[in-house]
């Protein structure tokens, strides 16, 4: 969910990143999910921090469950789980975790943020995406919590993780949250993403994915009109994102 992503759209332009087909066809051949580190022990930690905030439950939706990679951290937790996804090399690759770590309360559906809500035989106490914001419009993601509320057990929650935060990223992007953080540094990075602001601008293309960001205002309004409240946290791993904790008010 770092860096390498999120440079994708910038290389397609505006209209073209912004149709659900470029995604689909970004996500075809895909089989991880693009975690800062694809270390064990990192996702390991990334999956401890996002089941404290998913705090409990029985049963979970994980929409964008990827290649599984958190899911499967989920597993010992929860009695049934259910992974939604529209990549099939992804679900192809969670599923091989799946059987790898013989986690038989959890199976998979191939299905984007439209088609999924037919193919639920149950509800849920959590309805959760790690990740997945970021390519949905303001739009897709009213209908995402409408349709997911419908879904939600009573005392449920949706939690939706590592939300790109457009305050946030322009600074992470020169450099500013950076270990080694000077100012020659962060001078020299500003200069590059400037030139590339005005290559953009003369190619009338966007510059990165912040076109995606969402503002924790703009999800507050959408679940606040579905009776929900929210609580924002910041991302523990990712210092440019956040999470929405969305629960019946
Ligand atoms: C950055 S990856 C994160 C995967 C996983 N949640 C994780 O944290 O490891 C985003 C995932 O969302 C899926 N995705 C994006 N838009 C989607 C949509 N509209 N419907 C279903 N899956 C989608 C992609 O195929 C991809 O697997």
């Amino acid at each position: 969910m770092d860096g390498e992503y999120e440079n994708m759209s910038g290389r397609y332009g505006k209209n073209l990143s912004k149709q659900k087909d470029f995604w689909v066809e970004f996500f075809a051949n895909r089989r991880d999910g693009g975690h800062r580190s694809s270390a064990e022990e990192f996702i390991s930690k990334e999956a401890k921090e996002k089941l404290f905030h998913l705090d409990g439950g029985e049963t979970l939706l994980d929409f964008g469950c990827g290649a599984g990679e958190l899911l499967v951290h989920y597993a010992p937790k929860y009695e049934k789980m259910v992974g939604v996804d529209f990549s099939a090399s992804m679900l192809d690759e969670a599923s091989k975790k799946i059987s790898e770590r013989k986690c038989g309360n959890i199976s998979l559906i191939l299905a984007d943020d439209k088609t999924v809500w037919d193919k639920l035989e149950s509800s849920f106490d959590r309805i959760t995406a790690a990740g997945v914001i970021q390519y949905l419009t303001l739009q897709e993601i009213d209908s995402f919590i409408f349709n997911a509320s419908n879904y939600l057990n009573k005392g449920g929650k949706i939690v939706l993780f590592d939300i790109l935060d457009p305050r946030l990223y322009p600074l992470w992007k020169i450099g500013l949250f950076s270990q080694d953080a000077d100012f020659g540094k962060i001078l020299c990075k500003i200069g590059f993403e400037f030139r590339i602001i005005i290559s953009a601008a003369l190619n009338n293309r966007p510059r990165d994915i912040l076109e995606f960001a969402h503002n924790p205002d703009s999800i507050r309004k959408i679940a606040n009109k579905y009776g929900f409240e929210t609580t924002f946290v910041q991302s523990m791993y990712y210092e440019y994102k956040y999470h929405a904790i969305i629960s019946r008010t």
